[in-house]
C-alpha cells in the first residue's frame, strides 16, 4: 500500500485572472472537474482516503474539503496539514513524511502536484515501482515536446528493473540548455515522486540539514517554518542527491501552466477558437481563447491567436505567445498592494 501526499499550496499566478492568490488554479473547474479533484482521484487508486493526505494553508483549506466532499468522499481533518507560510515544495513534502513517518514508522509515499493533467493509468505504473523505492528517489519522466524552460530535465541512464539510474536532474534550465538537453535524449520532470521514508529523510539530512534539524527540533509547525529556507525538492534534493532513478510514463501529460497551454488542451471550434463560459459574436478570428465569467457578450473581430479573460473585476487581453509573461501582471498587483 502506497500513502500519498498533496501538494495544493502554489498560487498558480500564470493564469490570473482566473486564478487568484486566495483561488489558486488546482482549484478552478475549468472543466468539470478541478485539477486538485483529478489529482486525487488518481491518488484513490493507489491510496485509501485514510492514507491520503494534503499540504495547504488556512486560506485554501475550505476548496480542500469541499471539493473532496464533491467527489463523494471525507478527508480525516488530520490528513489535512496547514502550512503558516509557503515555502515552495521541499517543505512541503516534508512536513508531510514526517507526520507520515511519526504515524507509521517505515512507509512507500506518492508526491503529487496538484496542477496537471494527466491520465488516471499512470497510477499503475506508480503503484509497481514500489520495491525501487526502497534504494532510490524515484521520479516519473514524461517525453518532452518543446524546450519548455519551467520543468526540470532528467537524463536516464543506466536501467534498473522498470527504472532508469539517474546522473543529471537540471531543474528549469535556460533555453538553449533545454534545447540542447531535449537532443540529448533527457525527460521532463512531472512533478510526481515516489519516496520510502528512510531513504527520503537520509537524504534530507545529506542535502538540506537545516530542514531535517528544525523538524527533529522544534514541536510547532510555526516554530520549524520559520528557521527552514525556501526552496523547491528539485533544487534542493533531486539535482544534488545520487540516489535518484527514472521511470518513462508514456500517457498523456500536460502541466495547465498558462493560457497557451490551456488552451491547447481544450476543444476548439471549427475556427479554432477555445470558447467558455460565454456568448460570443466572432468575426474572422482564429485560434483564440475566450474565457468569460461575466455574462457579457464577447465580440472578436479580426484577431488571432490571443487570449480574452474577462472576470468581474479583471481583464485580461493578450497575445497567446505572451501567455508566459501574465504573472509578471500578477506579481506587480501583489507588490501594490
Ligand atoms: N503546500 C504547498 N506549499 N504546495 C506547494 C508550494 C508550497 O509552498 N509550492 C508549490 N506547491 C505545489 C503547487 O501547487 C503544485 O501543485 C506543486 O506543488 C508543484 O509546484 P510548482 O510551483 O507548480 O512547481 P513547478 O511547476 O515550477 O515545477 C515542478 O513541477 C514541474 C512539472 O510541472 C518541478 O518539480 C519541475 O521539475 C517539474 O518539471
Ligand atoms: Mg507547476
Amino acid at each position: 500500500i502506497i500513502k500519498s501526499i498533496i501538494l495544493a499550496g502554489g498560487s498558480g499566478t500564470r493564469l490570473w485572472p482566473l486564478s487568484r492568490e486566495k483561488y489558486p488554479k488546482q482549484f478552478l473547474k475549468l472543466n468539470e472537474k478541478s485539477l486538485f479533484q483529478d489529482t486525487v482521484s488518481r491518488c484513490l487508486e493507489i491510496s485509501d482516503i485514510n492514507e491520503i493526505y494534503v499540504v495547504t494553508n488556512e486560506s485554501q483549506k475550505f476548496f480542500v474539503i469541499g471539493q473532496i466532499e464533491e467527489l463523494g468522499y471525507e478527508i480525516p481533518k488530520e490528513n489535512i496539514l496547514l502550512e503558516p507560510v509557503a515555502k515552495n515544495t521541499l517543505p512541503a513534502i516534508t512536513y508531510g513524511m514526517h507526520l507520515i513517518k511519526k504515524r507509521f514508522g517505515n512507509d512507500f509515499v506518492g508526491i503529487f502536484s496538484s496542477d496537471h493533467i494527466l491520465d488516471k493509468s499512470a497510477m499503475q505504473t506508480i503503484k509497481n515501482a514500489e520495491a525501487l523505492a526502497s534504494e532510490y528517489l524515484l521520479t516519473f519522466g514524461i517525453v518532452p515536446t518543446s524546450p519548455h524552460t519551467g520543468y526540470g530535465y532528467i537524463k536516464p541512464a543506466d536501467p534498473i528493473g522498470m527504472a532508469f539510474k539517474v546522473l543529471e536532474f537540471k531543474e528549469k534550465p535556460d533555453i538553449y540548455d533545454a534545447k540542447k538537453y531535449i537532443k540529448e535524449g533527457f525527460l521532463w520532470n512531472s512533478g510526481m515522486f515516489l519516496f520510502e521514508t528512510t531513504v527520503f529523510f537520509e537524504e534530507l539530512e545529506k542535502y538540506a540539514p537545516d530542514i531535517s534539524t528544525a523538524f527533529r527540533n522544534y514541536e510547532t509547525i510555526e516554530e520549524i517554518y520559520e528557521k527552514i529556507p525556501y526552496i523547491s525538492i528539485d533544487y534542493g534534493i533531486i539535482e544534488k542527491s545520487s540516489k535518484v532513478a527514472v521511470i518513462k510514463l508514456a500517457e498523456r501529460w500536460s502541466d495547465l501552466g498558462n493560457f497557451s497551454a490551456l488552451y491547447n488542451e481544450f476543444d476548439k471550434d471549427e475556427n479554432n477558437n477555445v470558447i467558455h463560459n460565454c456568448e460570443e459574436e466572432i468575426i474572422n478570428s482564429y485560434g483564440n481563447l475566450i474565457h468569460s465569467k461575466t455574462g457579457k457578450i464577447v465580440s472578436l473581430i479580426d484577431v488571432n491567436d490571443m487570449i480574452v479573460v474577462d472576470t468581474m473585476d479583471a481583464l485580461l487581453i493578450c497575445p497567446k505567445s505572451s501567455s508566459q509573461k501574465v504573472k509578471d501582471v500578477a506579481s506587480s498587483l501583489k507588490d501594490k498592494n
